[in-house]
């Protein structure tokens, strides 16, 4: 393709599960988009960042691999196009992060907005006597998880986040709003190695999706896995209808002909999304509003929208997947050609260090 940007894409996905709705309107779409209009793009599947917080369930780590390459390709994220490749395949990125280490303190990690919320989510803490224990504790309970003394590991992943990035001359970063302040300390990391050791690196720029993140089918929170509230690229037809038929609409909107709210309705908010005739989806909302318009026709609608989005995603997941070398081959190959840059990087970086001996 011509006219395409000479700068570096770079994402990536923790291998922790099936990508549902919310990675394809928020990142896999975009991804899609993005590797037309840059000349490199680059896809990580990040594996030693999920087993900083899957550190006792490896398997889950191992198994979703493969599922994650699978949602991407299925989307069209074209391996003729991405270079895909696996992150702990790349162990210069380790090694570039221990150097990094240096360059940031841990209560500046520990301080992090991105930290600070997946600990509060994860049940992780500093340590016991810290001052929002209970409310910590609490919080864990109603989730049903341990409450923990956080790993280093997990602590120090946006360091390794910004390995990831500035070993490959990532410059345009797409990710989720609540990445935000990962991608910052990684410009204060830039700022900081050129400054100590010589101009090195450049400033990245993060990239979030013009989507809001998408609600759950329960409208309680955003769409996720670990909440049970997600649509997944890989779900049946029939499950995908009975998802949608459980979804969250007006709990005040009894009968049919009773007027209806479409604000925080979660089958309005999803057709507006994926519905593509947006003049229909209008007139609809004025006759629910109205009464008249049944849940269980909106939810018809909505079905089939959906379903001839994620039907032909589903059929070549599943083609694909009938075929685990070839995919395998995808990330092996992938991962020779991005290791190469990283090895580039880091000769340059042991020079900056001056650990460059023989
Ligand atoms: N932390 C990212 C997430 O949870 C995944 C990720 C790992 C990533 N390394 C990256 C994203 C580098 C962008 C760039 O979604």
């Amino acid at each position: 393709m011509t006219n395409k940007q000479a700068k570096n894409v770079l994402t990536g996905d923790r291998p922790t599960g099936h990508l549902h709705l919310g990675h394809y309107v928020g990142s896999i779409l975009n991804r899609v988009r993005l590797q037309d209009e840059y000349q490199k793009s680059f896809y990580m599947i990040a594996d030693v960042q999920a087993l900083t917080d899957n550190t006792d369930n490896p398997e889950k780590v191992r198994s979703n691999v493969i599922e994650v390459a699978l949602d991407n390709l299925a989307c069209g994220v074209d391996p003729l196009k991405t270079t895909f490749f696996i992150q702990s395949a790349v162990p210069e990125i380790a090694e570039l992060a221990t150097f990094f280490m240096n360059l940031v303190s841990v209560s500046e990690l520990a301080q992090n907005p991105t930290i600070k919320t997946e600990m509060m989510q994860k049940g992780f803490v500093l340590n016991h006597e810290i001052e929002n224990f209970e409310e910590i504790k609490k919080t864990a309970t109603e989730n049903q998880i341990k409450v923990q003394n956080v790993s280093a590991g997990f602590l120090t992943y946006p360091v390794s986040q910004a390995s990831d990035i500035l070993i490959f001359k990532g410059e345009i970063i797409p990710v989720g709003e609540d990445q935000l302040p990962v991608v910052e300390l990684t410009n204060d990391i830039v700022k900081r190695f050129n400054a100590t050791y010589g101009d090195l690196f450049s400033i990245v720029s993060p990239l979030v999706s013009g989507t809001t993140r998408l609600s759950g089918i329960d409208g309680k929170a955003k769409m996720s896995k670990s909440l049970n509230n997600a649509i997944f690229l890989s779900d049946s037809r029939d499950l995908i209808e009975e998802k949608v038929m459980k979804m969250y609409t007006d709990p005040t909107h009894l009968r049919v002909s009773d007027p209806g709210k479409v604000e925080g309705n979660i089958v309005f908010e999803f057709l507006d999304i994926f519905d593509p005739k947006k003049e229909e989806v209008e007139a609809l909302k004025l006759e629910y509003k109205k009464g008249g318009l049944g849940d269980v026709s909106i939810k018809n609608r909505l079905a089939s929208v959906l379903n001839e989005i994620i039907d032909p995603i589903r059929e070549r997941r599943e083609n694909l997947a009938k075929d685990p070398k070839a995919i395998m081959k995808i990330l092996e190959e992938g991962t020779m050609l991005a290791r190469e840059t990283a090895r580039e990087t880091l000769t340059l970086v042991r020079r900056a260090l001056k650990i460059d001996y023989f």
